[in-house]
């Protein structure tokens, strides 16, 4: 199959830029569908770390067509910086050849990150542990029809006018609510001027896409979050506010529903950033010794990121709605010299146990945890299965055994060559 979509299984950092580096080193169109600069996708080159946070992986692949998809929400300031901090690592960004932005993606504008912290900020102990980057209210105006699209900044007058049109509504409540009034000139100021530096990226990307899959090109659709984050099927309403699970991969791109491979990103234990459920989570000096462990700190916000133990049940239900065909298993190495245990099942308040992730009472609901025994070995050199201590290959074979998912992948380092295929 030509197109792939790479979706994370549970809430996010589950090592999506390790995999995605490494599949679009066999790819034409690298394509990033959802969410915006919330994300942060790690790679390790040669040259040292990389983070991006808006422009697809395979931008460090030469021969890729990098596209930000209408699905995304783009902050157009912080594009342009990105932009040119790609470009001090020394890796070429050509505007209309390897990287395409369609003209359909939402603005992130200035009032929508203030909105962001000022919501976040009423919330108070009942806050989501947003990145305060703007993404909810961005996605809100667009579903309520006064956004603005990436083809507006080209657009003097229509920029202006979407502009007005959407202070007209805001400052209806902006100034009340104590936040201060948004500036529309200069607002058409910023935008225009980082339109202005955009505008050869600004593109139709739906029908470069539909043209390149009917021409037979490998398409790496590129999800950022993770399944348990979509606004409709994640752990509402501790979510992002984008559709991060494969369904997304469509509305997102504007790709037709044909056949499509779903990988599924896992990482060997769990790990979740922000507020939320997290019935497997260890709140003792394991889950701290695994934080460590696996440098498990947020790449977007630096937020230390909560960790626990590998959840079936979750993964079970987040690979049958992504329609996953097969897993990536990451950070297996991390798991040297650490207890094993997987969650097979949830203990409800009312006694009833669930093999299935409810939609309410997450919360409340107690793992049910069964042990395997750990290994000692450092894995970080071994490349075949058949290598891997007989523990390490048990635990991999129990996590397929009760997700039902084949794993012909797995990550024991955070190199490009620390993979071993089966
Ligand atoms: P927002 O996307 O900034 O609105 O944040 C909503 C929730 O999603 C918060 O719990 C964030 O920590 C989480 N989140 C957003 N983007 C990512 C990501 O790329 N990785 C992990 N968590 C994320």
């Amino acid at each position: 199959m030509a197109t792939t979509c790479v979706v994370g299984i549970l809430w996010g950092d589950e090592g999506k830029g390790k995999v995605i580096d490494y599949l679009a080193a066999d790819t034409d169109f690298v394509v990033r569908f959802g969410g915006g600069h919330n994300a942060g996708h790690t790679l390790v080159l040669p040259s040292g770390k990389l983070v991006l946070h808006l422009i697809p992986s395979g931008i460090v692949h030469p021969h890729t067509v990098n596209v930000v998809g209408n699905g995304v929400v783009v902050d157009p300031v912080h594009l342009c910086s990105e932009i040119d901090k790609v470009r001090q690592r020394g890796i070429d960004i050509v505007l209309g050849k390897n990287l395409l932005l369609s003209e359909r993606a939402h603005v992130i504008l200035e009032a929508h990150r203030r909105q962001d912290q000022w919501a976040e900020g009423l919330r108070g102990s009942g806050k989501i542990g947003t990145t305060g980057r703007g993404i909810g209210p961005a996605y809100a105006d667009r579903c309520a029809r006064i956004g603005l699209r990436l083809g507006d900044l080209l657009r003097p007058e229509r920029l202006r006018a979407a502009m007005q049109g959407l202070a007209l509504q805001k400052n209806a409540w902006f100034a009340p609510s104590g936040l201060a009034p948004i500036d529309v000139e200069a607002a058409v100021r910023e935008l225009a001027a980082a339109g202005d530096r955009l505008r050869a990226g600004i593109v139709d990307a739906g029908a470069v896409l539909r043209a390149a899959q009917k021409a037979g090109k490998r398409i790496l659709l590129e999800g950022a979050q993770g399944c348990l984050l979509d606004v409709e099927h994640g752990t509402y309403p501790f979510v992002t506010s984008s559709h991060a699970s494969t369904g997304g991969a469509f509305s997102g791109t504007g790709l037709p529903p044909h056949g499509m491979r779903v990988v599924g990103i896992a990482k060997a234990y769990a790990t979740r950033v922000g507020e939320g459920p997290f019935p497997t989570e260890l709140k003792d000096e394991l889950g701290d010794k695994l934080r460590i462990a696996g440098n498990e700190f947020g790449s977007t916000t630096g937020r230390p990121r909560r960790c626990g133990w590998f959840d079936t049940v979750a993964v079970r239900y987040s690979a049958a709605l992504a329609g996953v065909d097969e897993l990536v298993l990451t950070n297996l190495d991390v798991l040297r010299g650490f207890p094993l245990r997987l969650c097979t099942g949830y203990l409800l308040p009312d006694g009833t146990r669930t093999a299935d992730l409810p939609a309410f009472d997450l919360d409340v609901a107690r793992p049910e945890l069964i042990d395997l025994p750990g290994f000692s070995e450092d894995l970080r050199a071994v490349r075949s299965f058949d290598a891997l201590p007989a523990n390490a290959q048990a635990y991999v074979q129990a996590i397929e055994q009760h997700t039902g998912v084949p794993i012909r992948t797995i990550s024991v380092g955070p190199e490009r060559h620390q993979v071993i295929l089966r």
